[in-house]
C-alpha cells in the first residue's frame, strides 16, 4: 500500500474538528527514514511532532498491548470498531517466520485499512533476519515496528537469545534496532521489562535504555513495569508474580528526557490510564483489560482520553459491523484452503463482549453449543443472542465512564536514586572526548 494512501485513510478518520486543528503536515522524524505524514495526531497528542527546527517523538496515549493468540486480525477489528484512537499492536510474529513465508506474507501481516494506527511487533535474535524482516514488513505500512525485549516464554526464550532474554545483552538490541530502523519508514521501539531474573537493579535498566537510545534511531520504550523470570514460571505467572514497580518507570522519565516511555503492566481501567498519564507517562499500553472487557475498556478511550464526544454506538451495531467483516473473510476462502480460519478463531474475541452483564453466562453457554454446529457468524449471532437483555445490547456508553481504585500514588517517595551511567557509557565517553581532542 502507498504511503501517501495510508497517510490518506488516516486523515479520514479524523473528525472535522481535528482536521481542521491539525491539518496534515509532513514531519521529519529522528533519523533520515523518518519521514511520514502524521496525521494521527488528535487534539493532544501526536504521535510525532515538529518543535522547531527538530522533530519530537510522542508514543500513543493508549495503546493495546501485543498479545500472542488474541491480538490477531479478528480482535483488531472488534477493537476498532469501539475505539477509533487506540493503537493497536500485533501479536508478535517471529523475524523467521516473515523471511521464510515471503511468498504467503499477507497470511502474517495483512491487515485492513481501517486497523491504523497499528504497530507490527516482530521477535528475533539474528541481525539479518530481522532487518529483512522489518524490509518485507515495510510495504504493508504498519505505523511502527516494535522489536520484543519482554517475552518471557520458554518457547521462545529457549530459541537463543531472544525476547527477554535480548534484555542481558543491551548491544546487540541497539544493532537490532538499527538494523531495523534501517530497513522500514518508520519509527522503532522496544518492548521490555524492567529486568531479568537477578538483573533487576534500576541502574541496569538505565544501562539498557541509555545503551540503546545512545546507539540507534530507538526512541521509544514501552515498559512491562515487572522483571522477567526465566526459570520456574509460566508465562502467565511471569505476568502476575513478579511484583509492578511503577517507580522504575518514573525514574526513567526523570532520567531520559530525551526518551519517550510507555507505562505497561497491571492497568485495569480508564481512570488509572487517566492517572498514569497525570503523572507524567507518555503513553499507557493495556493488555489483558482490553481483551477481557473491550466494552468498558476501549470504550471510553476515545472520550475520556482523546476529548472525542461519546459515539454513541451500541454493541448491537458493533456486533453488525463484526458479522459483516466475519462472514466476508469465511466467505473469501474456499472449504477447504490452509488459510481459513475456523468460526471459532473468528468469534473467540466477541466473547467478551458482556463481560459483567445480565446474560452473560447463559450467553457463554449458548455460545459454546452454538459452535459446534453456525457456519456463519450471522446464524451464530441469531442463535445467542437471544441471551442477551435488549437493554445491554442497545446501550451506549456514555460520557463520563466508571470509576475503579486508580493505584497510582504520588512516587515521590519510592523513586530509585538518579542513575548513574555504567562502565561501558563512561568508556565510550571517554573515547568520545579523547577523539574529541586527538582533532583539535
Ligand atoms: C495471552 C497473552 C499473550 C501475550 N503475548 C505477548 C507478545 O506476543 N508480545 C509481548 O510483548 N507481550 C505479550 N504479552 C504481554 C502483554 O503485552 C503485556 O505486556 C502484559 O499482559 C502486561 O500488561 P497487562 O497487565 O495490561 O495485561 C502477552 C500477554 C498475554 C496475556
Amino acid at each position: 500500500m502507498a504511503k501517501s494512501a495510508a497517510a490518506n485513510h488516516l486523515l479520514s478518520t479524523l473528525t472535522p474538528l481535528h482536521r481542521h486543528t491539525h491539518t496534515c503536515s509532513i514531519v521529519h522524524g529522528f533519523s533520515q527514514k523518518f519521514k511520514r505524514f502524521h496525521c494521527l495526531a488528535t487534539k493532544h497528542n501526536f504521535h510525532s511532532k515538529v518543535s522547531g527546527e527538530r522533530a519530537q517523538y510522542f508514543p500513543p496515549w493508549f495503546s493495546v498491548a501485543p498479545m500472542m493468540d488474541w491480538t490477531d486480525n479478528h480482535y483488531r477489528t472488534l477493537a476498532r470498531l469501539i475505539s477509533k484512537h487506540a493503537w493497536l499492536y500485533t501479536e508478535m510474529v517471529v523475524a523467521e517466520t516473515i523471511v521464510h513465508q515471503a511468498d504467503n506474507l499477507d497470511r502474517f501481516l495483512a491487515f485492513s485499512p481501517e486497523q491504523h494506527p497499528i504497530v507490527l511487533q516482530i521477535g528475533g535474535s539474528n541481525l539479518e533476519n530481522l532487518a529483512k524482516a522489518a524490509r518485507l514488513a515495510n510495504a504493508y505500512s504498519y505505523d511502527e515496528i516494535n522489536l520484543n525485549c519482554g517475552c518471557p516464554s520458554g518457547k521462545v526464550a529457549g530459541h537463543g537469545c531472544f525476547g527477554a532474554r535480548l534484555m542481558f545483552d543491551p548491544k546487540f538490541v541497539a544493532d537490532a534496532m538499527a538494523a531495523i530502523a534501517s530497513n522500514c519508514d518508520v519509527p522503532v521501539s522496544v518492548k521490555c521489562r524492567i529486568g531479568v531474573d537477578d538483573r533487576d537493579s534500576y541502574n541496569e535498566l538505565c544501562d539498557f535504555v541509555d545503551t540503546i537510545a545512545s546507539l540507534s534511531p530507538c526512541r521509544h520504550f514501552i515498559i512491562h513495569a515487572r522483571k522477567a523470570l526465566l526459570n520456574g514460571l509460566s508465562p502467565d505467572q511471569n505476568r502476575k508474580i513478579p511484583p509492578l514497580k511503577y517507580e522504575y518507570y518514573y525514574g526513567l522519565l526523570r532520567d531520559f528526557p530525551e526518551t519517550r516511555f510507555t507505562i505497561n503492566g497491571g492497568i485495569t481501567c480508564i481512570d488509572q490510564v487517566d492517572a498514569a498519564r497525570r503523572q507524567g507517562a507518555h503513553g499507557v499500553m493495556v493488555g489483558r483489560a482490553a481483551y477481557n472487557n473491550p466494552w468498558s475498556t476501549l470504550g471510553y478511550v476515545d472520550s475520556a482520553l482523546y476529548g472525542m464526544p461519546c459515539s454513541g454506538v451500541s454493541r448491537r451495531q458493533v456486533l453488525e459491523k463484526f458479522q459483516v467483516y466475519a462472514d466476508s473473510v469465511l466467505g473469501k476462502y474456499g472449504p477447504k484452503s490452509p488459510n481459513k480460519p475456523s468460526i471459532r478463531q473468528l468469534i473467540k474475541p466477541l466473547l467478551h463482549l458482556f463481560h459483567s452483564e445480565p446474560g452473560n453466562g447463559l450467553w457463554k453457554r449458548k455460545a459454546d453449543a452454538a459452535l459446534r454446529n453456525c457456519t456463519t457468524v450471522k446464524s451464530f449471532l441469531e442463535e445467542t443472542l437471544v441471551a442477551i437483555p435488549d437493554s445491554v445490547l442497545d446501550s451506549t456508553l456514555v460520557q463520563g465512564q466508571p470509576t475503579c481504585e486508580n493505584g497510582f500514588a504520588n512516587f515521590g517517595d519510592l523513586l530509585p536514586p538518579p542513575y548513574r551511567s555504567s562502565t561501558y557509557q563512561r568508556q565510550s565517553l571517554c573515547v568520545k572526548e579523547l577523539a574529541a581532542n586527538c582533532l583539535t
